[in-house]
């Protein structure tokens, strides 16, 4: 496939945003490689910085302590330019934070049925949201987390469709299609 790098949107960064489990560190990864950009991710930044894994963030500082990290490396991250984000499933929650995100580059959120991703959070340890509650939180308080922030990840430029069958990279590749639909559409614009 080609891509035509040099013409990809001339809009500073590409943020991946959406609910945990959504795939946006492994998408955004194969993106930054295909587009040959930068990658970053805001829990890998968060957990560098901290010395602590997101897990152990949340149990021995608290999520109000992990939510004023993520908020300086949102800062961090909104001031790389051509680069390609992933942000954690709640970095958008902050008005502040969404503000400099929406500013700072293409927002593309990563939309799956939220009945496909309960089913990988339910078996994994690493995400506190989750397994701090796990044995309150059923597949309905899930549900209820996901809809508490839906609106918010359907307010990004572009929502990606992604369904059971899709491989990561089809969705990388899904991405690059729309970005180069809007890099033509710029493009006619900047001529007329
Ligand atoms: C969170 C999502 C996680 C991580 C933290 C909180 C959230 O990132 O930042 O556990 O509030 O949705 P992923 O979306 O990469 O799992």
């Amino acid at each position: 496939m080609s891509i035509g790098k040099e013409k990809l949107m001339a809009k500073q960064n590409i943020f991946l945003i959406g609910f945990m489990a959504s795939g946006k560190s492994t998408v955004g990864e194969i993106l930054a490689g295909k587009l040959q950009r930068k990658f970053f991710d805001t829990d890998k930044l968060i957990e560098g910085k901290a010395g602590l894994s997101i897990a152990q963030i949340f149990q021995e500082k608290g999520e109000s302590h992990f939510r004023e990290i993520e908020a300086d490396t949102v800062k961090f991250v909104t001031n790389k330019n051509q680069a390609v984000i992933a942000l954690g499933g709640g970095a958008i929650l902050d008005s502040q934070n969404w503000q400099m995100i929406k500013s700072a580059g293409y927002t593309i959120y990563l939309q799956w049925d939220i009945n496909l991703l309960v089913p990988r959070l339910m078996n994994d340890d690493s995400r506190p949201l989750i397994s701090q509650r796990i044995k309150n939180l059923n597949k309905t308080e899930i549900i209820k987390l996901f809809n508490s922030r839906k609106n918010l990840y359907e307010s990004a430029d572009y929502s990606i469709k992604c369904f059971e069958t899709d491989s990561p990279d089809q969705i990388t590749n899904t991405i690059i299609k729309l970005l180069q639909l809007e890099n033509e559409k710029n493009t006619c614009y900047s001529r007329t």
